[in-house]
Parts: structure tokens; sequence; C-alpha cells
């Protein structure tokens, strides 16, 4: 049994499937193509162990070996996750591994303590938002290349930064990618979000406005999808062709979420 149900017109699905053929991969090619169609799929309360979490992202991609064998815990609290100081910034708008040559394929969580207030996840479609931009727009974003660093994200959650916290963010890495990303399957998406540094070889002034733009464009909401969140869901995201975040909670919230990332397939081009 598989069926996708749409959970709007351009951005979300909702997944019912078999368990354990989903867990051991019976479905995996199915999702890898409504994961580029939908942006986001989501399996409620499905309860996936740390185990079947693994097992189930092996089979539609390479699981990056971070935290426990490839789940990670992402948490606002520092003993229970040790880089809790870097999950601030994913309350604005992002790509995970937009500092990387090969951003992060996909993205997934468990949730496993909600936020007393707040918390939801939200992912916009930014294939559908490029699509939709204007013939001339897309003709004049062409070419455009932005620079793309943690600096940029962390100065939204410390906008005073010391410059030994410059100096640290430094150390990661950044990277130059083009604005507009033309994928090898032949579609084009927006490449945006908190890690823009700037647009290469235009004024500030014209490149932040053009930033600030094209967020506002791209999380409109018709490309939205808004994840409430209930202990257990499961949600998968495509993070090639889309943005998200977190809504804003507490920050002394338990709130927890099981994580696991497919490792990038392919270079920014
Ligand atoms: C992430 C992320 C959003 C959330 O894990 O990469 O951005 O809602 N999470 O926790
Ligand atoms: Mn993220």
């Amino acid at each position: 049994m598989f069926k996708a149900i749409d959970l709007s017109p351009r951005v979300g699905s909702e997944i019912l499937a078999d368990r354990s053929a989903l867990i051991e991969g019976g479905y995996s090619r199915k999702i890898e193509k409504l994961l580029v169609e939908r942006s986001a799929l989501v399996f409620r309360e499905l309860f996936l162990t740390d185990e079947e979490q693994r097992r189930f992202a092996s089979t539609i991609g390479e699981v990056v070996p971070l935290g426990e064998d490839g789940v990670s815990k992402i948490s606002l609290d520092p003993m229970v996750s040790d880089t809790a100081d870097y999950t601030r910034g994913a309350f604005f708008w992002h790509i995970d591994g937009a500092n990387d040559r090969v951003p992060a394929k996909a993205t997934m969580l468990t949730a496993k303590v909600l936020a007393d207030g707040g918390g939801d996840t939200l992912i916009c479609n930014t294939y559908a938002a490029y699509g939709d931009l204007p013939e001339g727009e897309k003709k004049a974003l062409q070419g455009l290349k932005v620079r793309h660093a943690l600096e940029a994200s962390q100065r939204l959650v410390h906008p005073q930064p010391t410059a030994a916290q410059l100096t640290r963010w430094r150390t990661r890495p950044s990277q130059t990618h083009p604005l507009v990303w033309h994928h090898q399957h032949g579609g084009a998406s927006l490449l945006l979000g908190a890690t823009c540094l700037y647009v290469h070889d235009v004024s500030p002034e014209d490149s932040s406005m053009l930033l600030c733009r094209l967020h506002d464009w791209a999380t409109q909401e018709p490309y939205v999808y808004r994840h409430k969140w209930k202990v257990g869901d499961f949600l998968l995201w495509d993070n090639t062709g889309t943005m998200h975040r977190a809504d804003t909670y507490a920050l002394d919230s338990k709130r927890l979420m099981h994580r696991t990332t497919l490792q990038g397939e392919e270079a920014v081009a």
C-alpha cells in the first residue's frame, strides 16, 4: 500500500504506506521522485526508532555519518546537543549545507519532544518560486553568483559578533554558488537562504535588495508548507529545491528532533 495525498497545490504531500515495506526501501524510487515534485513528505505518527530511520534513509541515499551512526539530536539544549549553539540559525530560511560545495540531498526529522509553543517546520518550494518569476527576471538572474557563509546565518542570531566569534565562524567552509540552480534532471530552483552573504559583482545595496526581494517572493504562501508536529511524525524534505526553517520556540524548550541527512549527489551548477 502506498498513497500520496497533496497537502497544498504546490508543496507538501502526506504519505500513507506499509510501514515495514517503507523502512526496507520498497517505495524508495517513488519517494525520490515525489521528493523533487512535492518538496516535503509527511509520514504522520510513524514513530521510527533510530535504527529504522537509519535503515529507511539508506534506501534513499547515502547517510551522512553525523551524530550516532547518522542520527543526530536537534535541540537548543547544550546538554543534549553539542551544536546547540547553531540550532537557533534554523529559525531563518536556509538550506542545509549551503556552505558546502555539494549541499545535502535531503534531510529528515522524527519528532521526539514538542515545543510548548511554536516549533512548526516550514518548507518552501524554490522550483515553483523560480518557475513563476516573470521571464525577464529569470533572464536577469542567470549568471549571478552568491557567496554563502556561516557568518551570514550566525549574524542573524548574534547581530554584533566579537572578532573571536567571526574568526571561529570563518574557519568553516564558505562557497560561491549560482543564484539559480540548474539541476541535472532539467529543473531550476532559486538557491537562497540565511547563508547568503552577498551577490557578487553588484553594489552592497543592490545585493541586499535583490536577496530580500527574492526571499519575499520564494516564501509566499502558495510555495510554503507548514508542518504542525505531533510526537512520532516523520518529515522528509528535498534539500536542493527548497528552503526550510523552524518557527521560533522558547530557548529553554525541551523540543527534540532526531535528524538524518543524506549526502548531496550533485554540485550546484
Ligand atoms: C535542520 C532544521 C528545522 C526544525 O535540522 O536542519 O533546520 O524544525 N530543522 O528543527
Ligand atoms: Mn536545516
